[in-house]
């Protein structure tokens, strides 16, 4: 499990929240925008649907969890890898780019999803462009194994082995950019890919019930057992989502979701913040305690 930040809600950025927590990961997601921010769940939800109905996923869940949040700095403080995907505008990116350098943890690495800005642009005012790299997903991102990589002048070999890595854990596979022009998939070539995607589903089905290949450091070599849990994830359920250090011990009223500790549930009622899941404002927070 690494810990994601993704930047805009969009359609791109909604989606590559999906398919890291699709893969096991957990996501925080950010938007000024928090209408848009309280439909992120809906639209995962559809995913999942979709999904399953396809073929693509064993199971009903992710194995991961997006949370939605509205304050850059809780979003990206402990993300190991950040996802930018805000409209294509070089001046908002700019901004977005140089306080958020200002915030992140000082070995996190920065990707923007950005089809058109030049990324040494995107990058001017940042602080670490050794850590900075144009990584485009593709749309759909569930099913495209592409992700184009352009770097800046001063990307640093070791930063794009780190990405190289976490993307080959979940079946993907760097490339990149030959001359100027993005890589533009046809329908015919995105098909091609989701069929793909379900054999390889099928294949490792057959073989344990699971795609063992979707779940970083769970495939064990040699034992086959079906896992027929149906929630069987790979992050610990009872930690925190949001600090991922102490344990969930407290239900947001009114609308009862077990996400967070106490500490980080008071931290969200301070602020005036909603639930991470469900974007519901919280009225209460109630202690929880286990035997
Ligand atoms: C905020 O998001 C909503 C829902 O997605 C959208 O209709 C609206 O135009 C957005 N507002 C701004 C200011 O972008
Ligand atoms: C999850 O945390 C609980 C409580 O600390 C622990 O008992 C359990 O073994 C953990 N499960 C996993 C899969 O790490
Ligand atoms: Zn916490
Ligand atoms: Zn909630």
């Amino acid at each position: 499990m690494v810990k994601i930040a993704v930047l805009g809600c969009g359609l791109m950025g909604t989606k590559i929240a999906g398919c890291m927590a699709y893969h096991g990961h957990r996501v925080k997601i950010f938007d000024v925008n928090a209408s848009a921010l309280g439909t992120v769940q809906e639209i995962l939800d559809q995913d999942k649907e979709d999904l399953h109905r396809d073929g693509l996923m064993t199971h009903h869940k992710f194995l991961g969890q997006v949370l939605c949040m509205s304050r850059l700095e809780d979003t990206v403080e402990d993300a190991e890898f950040i996802f930018e995907a805000v409209i294509e505008d070089i001046d908002v990116k700019k901004e977005l780019f140089e306080r958020l350098t200002q915030m992140c943890k000082p070995d996190a690495i920065i990707g923007s999803n950005s089809l058109q800005c030049n990324i040494d642009d995107i990058a001017e005012r940042a602080n670490c462009k050794e850590r900075i790299m144009n990584l485009r997903f593709l749309h759909p991102v569930y099913t495209i194994p592409e992700v184009e990589i352009t770097t800046t002048r001063h990307t640093t070999p070791d930063n794009v082995e780190k990405v190289r890595q976490l993307l080959e854990k979940m079946g993907k596979t760097l490339f990149y950019r030959s001359g100027k022009e993005p890589l533009i998939l046809s329908d015919i070539q995105i098909a091609s890919r989701k069929l793909a995607r379900r054999k390889q589903i099928l294949r490792q089905r057959g073989l344990a019930g699971f795609p063992l290949n979707d779940v970083p450091g769970l495939g064990h070599d040699g034992n086959t057992t079906p896992m027929q849990d149906d929630d069987c994830a790979t992050s610990n359920d009872s930690d925190c989502a949001i600090c991922m250090d102490r344990k969930r011990d407290c239900l947001l009223c009114p609308c009862h979701h077990l996400v967070t500790c106490h500490e980080c549930a008071k931290s969200l009622v301070n602020r005036q913040d909603s639930c991470p899941i469900c974007r519901k404002e919280i009225s209460e927070i109630i202690r929880v305690y286990t035997a």
